[in-house]
This record gives structure tokens, C-alpha cells and sequence, in this order.
């Protein structure tokens, strides 16, 4: 790339910059058009046998991880150093998931737990699923940015005082409500006209959040190469950060496209601000005018 390239990114084309582009990410990811990727997020199909319309999702394990291998190796050539990467998988895989992360250059931060407040019906011999892993590395020994996040903890029964400033954040995320088929699941998820979910893998708004004001600063490039229904460049849009984002199935392309367009209200980070208001940086992370600053339309907490 040469006459067309933003001085911020590289050798990053600006015309791929704050798009969603219909692609195979791994043939995007080849053609190394992407540079300084400050952090990723990335939840591709688990292989779990869903039904994807581009993708076979029944595949031995040896070869959807020689793939996913592959992709992550292109992503790290790509990320500035201190950039971040979050994996998210499931708990079953832990062990194939710090090996690829291990085996292309990346250096592990944290296995963050997002507890979800429903589980899976208990099975024979094991118990319910209640979370999803995320597995939080950089490129290099230390991050180059990580804004510690401090929220208004809701209180537990036994605690009797509210917190004068809040708390950090840890690793087990317990206050992000997954986006569930029925009632529970609210406005944020996409339906078509007969109410199904047009996609049963969406990441919920607040999930996005956490990761991206952790892990970046306006300005950044979030790059997420399995795009599904835009989520993070949603939440990036909003936080101001750059994105690009891949995805090889048409119909949600067109889907995000249209969701980037117009923000929905059910989309509309703002209602969490109050939430984060104890993070001392936050001015400066999460950009708002004066009037957003205060406004709060749908309460103060994460939680129901
Ligand atoms: C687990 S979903 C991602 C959901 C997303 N986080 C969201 O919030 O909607 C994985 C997505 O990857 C897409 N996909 C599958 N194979 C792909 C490939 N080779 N390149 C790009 N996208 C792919 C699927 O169509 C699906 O939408």
C-alpha cells in the first residue's frame, strides 16, 4: 500500500479503516493489509457443530486449531507491541487455546471467567455450564495500555455499606447479563421479523465495553476478524477507537452495516457510564460531551 495509507496505521489502507468488510479473515490476514492492530477481539465458531452458513463447524479438532493457529500467528505479525488480544472459547478447551496462543508469540495476562447468569441443564455425569473463558494476552511481556476499570459494585446480601469509590475489576466477570432467546434477553437482541434471533452467537454491548476501555484509548484500531453482528465495532464506534472487522457471511455484513449506520437505543453504551464512574481516567478513555456526561436512561448497574 503506498499513496492512500493513514500515517497512523502503517501501511494500513484508510479505506479499510471504520469498516466491516465480507471476507475469509484468514485470506484477509494474508494479505497483511492490516498493521498496528492495538488490541483484538476474537470469538470465532467454537466447532462446537452449529449451523453456520460459511462455515463447517464439525471439523477434527487437529485441523479447526491448526487454523485458528494460523489466524492468531497473522493477528500478533499485525499488533503493535503491548497490543491485546481477547480470545474468548469455552472452558473445555483451555488447553488448546494457551497452546496456540503460546506456540505464535503471544504472552498470557489473564483467564477471565464471565459467569452468565443462567446455566446449562446439569448433564449425566457433570455439572451445568455457567461460563465462558476469555483468555487476555499481548504481544510482549507488558500491555501497553490497561486502564484500571473501577465499578459500582452492586452489594452483596451480607455487606452493609456501600463502597465510598467502588472496585476494580478482577478476572471472573460476574456482572454482564449473556443475550438469552427468551424474555430475559431484552432489546439488544437482533431478531427478524418473526422474532428469532437473526444470530445466536451476539455479544452483548457490555461485554465489549469492559474489553475494549480496558485495553485501549481513543484513537486505537480494534480489529475483530469474526465480526458476527458487529458488536465490538459497535462499542468501538461509540468509545471513539478506530475498527475493522471481518466477517465471511453476507447477510450479517449487511446486518452490521445497517447497525453501524444508525446506533440503536438498545445499543447506546451511555447507560453504563454511571456504572464506571469511579475509574479514575475515565474522561479521558471513555469521551463524552457535558450532557452525556450525567445522563443515565436505563439505571445505574450492569445487574437486573
Ligand atoms: C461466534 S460468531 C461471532 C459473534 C460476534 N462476537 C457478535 O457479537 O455477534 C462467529 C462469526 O464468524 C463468522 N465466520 C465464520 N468463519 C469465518 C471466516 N473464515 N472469516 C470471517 N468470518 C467467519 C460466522 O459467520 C459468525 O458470524
Amino acid at each position: 500500500m503506498s499513496g492512500d495509507c493513514s500515517p497512523q496505521y502503517g501501511t494500513t489502507s484508510a479505506a479499510s479503516i471504520d469498516k466491516i468488510i465480507q471476507m475469509d479473515c484468514l485470506e484477509y490476514l494474508k494479505q497483511r493489509v492490516v498493521k498496528n492492530i492495538d488490541m483484538t477481539f476474537l470469538d470465532p465458531p467454537f466447532n462446537q457443530g452449529k449451523d453456520y452458513r460459511y462455515f463447517d463447524d464439525t471439523q477434527p479438532p487437529e485441523v479447526y486449531w491448526e487454523w485458528l493457529k494460523e489466524i492468531l500467528g497473522y493477528i500478533f505479525e499485525a499488533t503493535v507491541e503491548g497490543g491485546s488480544i481477547y480470545f474468548m472459547h469455552r472452558e473445555k478447551n483451555v488447553g488448546w487455546i494457551m497452546k496456540v496462543l503460546t506456540e505464535t508469540g503471544w504472552t498470557f495476562q489473564n483467564l477471565i471467567i464471565w459467569k452468565k447468569f443462567t446455566s446449562a441443564v446439569p448433564g449425566e455425569h457433570r455439572f451445568g455450564k455457567q461460563y465462558q473463558v476469555i483468555f487476555f494476552a499481548t504481544r510482549g511481556e507488558k500491555p501497553k495500555t490497561f486502564n484500571k476499570l473501577r465499578v459500582n459494585y452492586p452489594l452483596q446480601p451480607w455487606q452493609k455499606h456501600e463502597r465510598a469509590n467502588g472496585m476494580y475489576i478482577t478476572d471472573v466477570w460476574d456482572d454482564i447479563r449473556e443475550l438469552t432467546s427468551g424474555y430475559f434477553a431484552g432489546d439488544e437482541v437482533l431478531r427478524d421479523e418473526k422474532g428469532s434471533r437473526v444470530h445466536l452467537q451476539q455479544s452483548p454491548v457490555a461485554l465489549l465495553l469492559r474489553i475494549i476501555l480496558s485495553s485501549t484509548m481513543p484513537g486505537d484500531l480494534v480489529f475483530d476478524p469474526f465480526a458476527g453482528t458487529g458488536t465490538t465495532l459497535v462499542v468501538a464506534k461509540q468509545l471513539m477507537r478506530h475498527f475493522i472487522g471481518i466477517e465471511i457471511d453476507p447477510f450479517y455484513v449487511k446486518l452490521i452495516e445497517g447497525r453501524l449506520s444508525r446506533i440503536r437505543e438498545a445499543d447506546n453504551i451511555l447507560k453504563y457510564r454511571l456504572y464506571y464512574r469511579f475509574t479514575p481516567n475515565l474522561d479521558e478513555i471513555w469521551p463524552v460531551n457535558g450532557l452525556e456526561r450525567y445522563s443515565n436512561p436505563a439505571g445505574i448497574h450492569l445487574r437486573p
